[in-house]
C-alpha cells in the first residue's frame, strides 16, 4: 500500500463525495495517528469529534474484540442484553430516560422528526406538524435531516426535500417566538452550531426555546450529536443553561469511534408504539458494547472534567495568541469544542501550516479552525498546538 496506490483506486473506484485530502492515516493511539508513509501526527479533530476517547481506547478495544468473538448481532426482534446495558447507562448521564438506537448522527435525528411529527398529530392533528429549525444548522444528509438542516448548499441539488420546517436566525430567541404557534410540533437546534463554524448562543436561549415549547406546546428537541458525552464541558450541551430537552439526539463519539447514534426521549416525547419506526443494525450487540465501553471509560477517567479544565486552559491561550495575531477576529467555544475565527481567508493556510508542522485540525471555509482534540487532551499537547499555531501566524502568507 503506498499513497499513490490509495489515490489511484480513490479516483478509480470511490464516488468522488465527500471531498478528501489526499492524506491516509493507516493507525492511532491516544492523541496520536500515523499516516501511511510512516509520519506521525498529533490529534485536534479527533475524527470531526468521533474519537472523544482518542484512538484506540484500551477499554473500547478489548470490548469490541470481546464481543466480537461471542455475538456480533441478532437483530431487534429480539432484547438485546448490551441495549439494554446501554439505554439505562444513557439515562443515567442525563435527564431523559428512553433511548431508541441507530447508527448515525442523520439516523438519530430522522427518529427525532418522526417523533416530532407523532406527538403534534397526536396533540393538534394534522396541521400541528411545522418544525422550527436554524439557518446555518448541520443535522446530517439523509434526506429528513437535510431537510432541517438550515444551509441551501447542501439542499439545493436534492429538492424536493420532505416539508414542513421554518428556518429562523440561530442564537435568537425572539426570531424562534415570531414563528412559532400552534401549528408547530417541535424545535430543533444544535447547543453550539458545529459545522457551520462553533457558534456558541448567548446564555439564556435554551431557557428561551424550552419556555416557548411549553407554551405551545410543542417538543424542545436538541442535536447533541456533535456537543454531546462531555465534549462541551458537561456531559451535555444543554447542561450550561439547564434548560432540559424533550428529545436529544446523539452519535459521534458514542461508540468510542464505532458507527452507533441515538434519541433519547422524556415521558412526554415518548410517542413511538412496535411498528413505528426501526433500523436493522441500531443498537446491535457489537456497538453497544462499544458504547457501553466508551461511557464507562469518560465517566471513571474524568473526561468530562478534563474537557472543561483543560477546553477552558486553551481558550485562554488561542485569546492570548488573539492579542498577539490581529488577524484572529474572534475566539470561541465551550470545553474542547473550539473555533478561532480570522479575518483575512487565512483558515485553509492555517490548517495546512498546522498540518505541515504535525498537527490536525479542520478549517471551515476560510474563516474559521475548528479545533476538537480527543478529551484526553492535556495542558502540554495544548502547549504544542499553540507554538505550532503562534509560528502558522506569524509565517508570511
Ligand atoms: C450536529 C450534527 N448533527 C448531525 C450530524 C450528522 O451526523 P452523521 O454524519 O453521523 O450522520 C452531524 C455531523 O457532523 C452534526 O455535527
Amino acid at each position: 500500500m503506498t499513497m499513490d496506490s490509495l489515490l489511484q483506486q480513490l479516483q478509480t473506484y470511490v464516488i468522488p463525495t465527500p471531498g478528501r485530502a489526499p492524506i491516509a492515516f493507516v493507525r492511532g493511539e491516544g492523541m496520536k495517528l500515523w499516516d501511511v508513509e510512516g509520519r506521525c501526527y498529533t490529534d485536534f479533530l479527533a475524527g470531526i469529534a468521533v474519537c472523544g476517547l482518542g484512538h484506540c481506547h484500551p477499554k473500547v478495544v478489548e470490548a469490541i474484540q470481546k464481543q466480537a468473538a461471542t455475538l456480533m448481532h441478532t437483530s431487534n426482534l429480539y432484547i438485546i442484553p448490551p441495549q439494554m446495558e446501554l439505554a439505562e447507562r444513557l439515562a443515567g448521564t442525563c435527564d431523559l430516560k428512553r433511548s431508541f438506537f441507530a447508527n448515525s448522527g442523520a439516523e438519530a435525528n430522522e427518529a427525532a422528526i418522526k417523533i416530532a411529527r407523532k406527538y403534534g398529530r397526536t396533540h393538534g392533528g394534522e396541521s400541528k406538524t411545522r418544525i422550527i429549525a436554524a439557518h446555518n444548522s448541520f443535522h446530517g444528509r439523509t434526506t429528513g435531516a437535510l431537510a432541517a438542516t438550515g444551509q441551501p448548499k447542501y439542499q439545493s441539488a436534492f429538492e424536493p426535500l420532505i416539508p414542513g420546517f421554518t428556518f429562523v436566525d440561530y442564537a435568537d430567541a425572539a426570531a424562534v417566538a415570531r414563528a412559532m404557534d400552534d401549528t408547530v410540533c417541535a424545535v430543533l437546534v444544535e447547543p453550539i452550531q458545529g459545522e457551520s463554524g462553533v457558534r456558541v448562543p448567548p446564555d439564556g436561549y435554551l431557557t428561551e426555546l424550552r419556555k416557548l415549547c411549553d407554551r405551545y406546546d410543542a417538543l424542545l428537541m436538541l442535536d447533541e450529536v456533535q456537543t454531546g458525552l462531555g465534549r462541551t464541558g458537561y456531559w451535555y450541551g444543554y447542561m450550561h443553561d439547564g434548560a432540559i430537552p424533550d428529545v436529544m439526539t446523539l452519535a459521534k463519539s458514542l461508540g468510542g469511534g464505532f458507527p452507533i447514534g441515538a434519541a433519547l426521549v422524556n415521558d412526554r416525547a415518548n410517542v413511538l408504539v412496535a411498528g413505528d419506526h426501526a433500523s436493522t443494525f441500531g443498537g446491535n450487540h457489537l456497538a453497544c458494547a462499544a458504547a457501553n465501553a466508551a461511557l464507562q471509560a469518560i465517566a471513571e477517567e474524568g473526561m468530562v472534567e478534563n474537557s472543561r479544565q483543560v477546553g477552558a486552559y486553551a481558550l485562554e491561550q488561542f485569546r492570548g495568541l488573539a492579542a498577539k495575531h490581529g488577524q484572529i477576529r474572534d475566539v470561541r467555544g465551550r470545553g474542547l469544542m473550539l473555533g478561532i475565527e480570522v479575518s483575512d481567508e487565512s483558515a485553509q493556510d492555517l490548517n495546512k501550516g498546522l498540518f505541515a508542522r504535525g498537527y490536525i485540525a479542520n478549517a471551515i471555509g476560510t474563516a474559521v479552525l475548528r479545533i476538537l482534540p480527543p478529551l484526553t487532551v492535556n495542558r502540554e499537547d495544548v502547549d504544542g498546538f499553540v507554538s505550532a499555531l503562534d509560528d502558522c501566524l506569524s509565517a508570511p502568507r
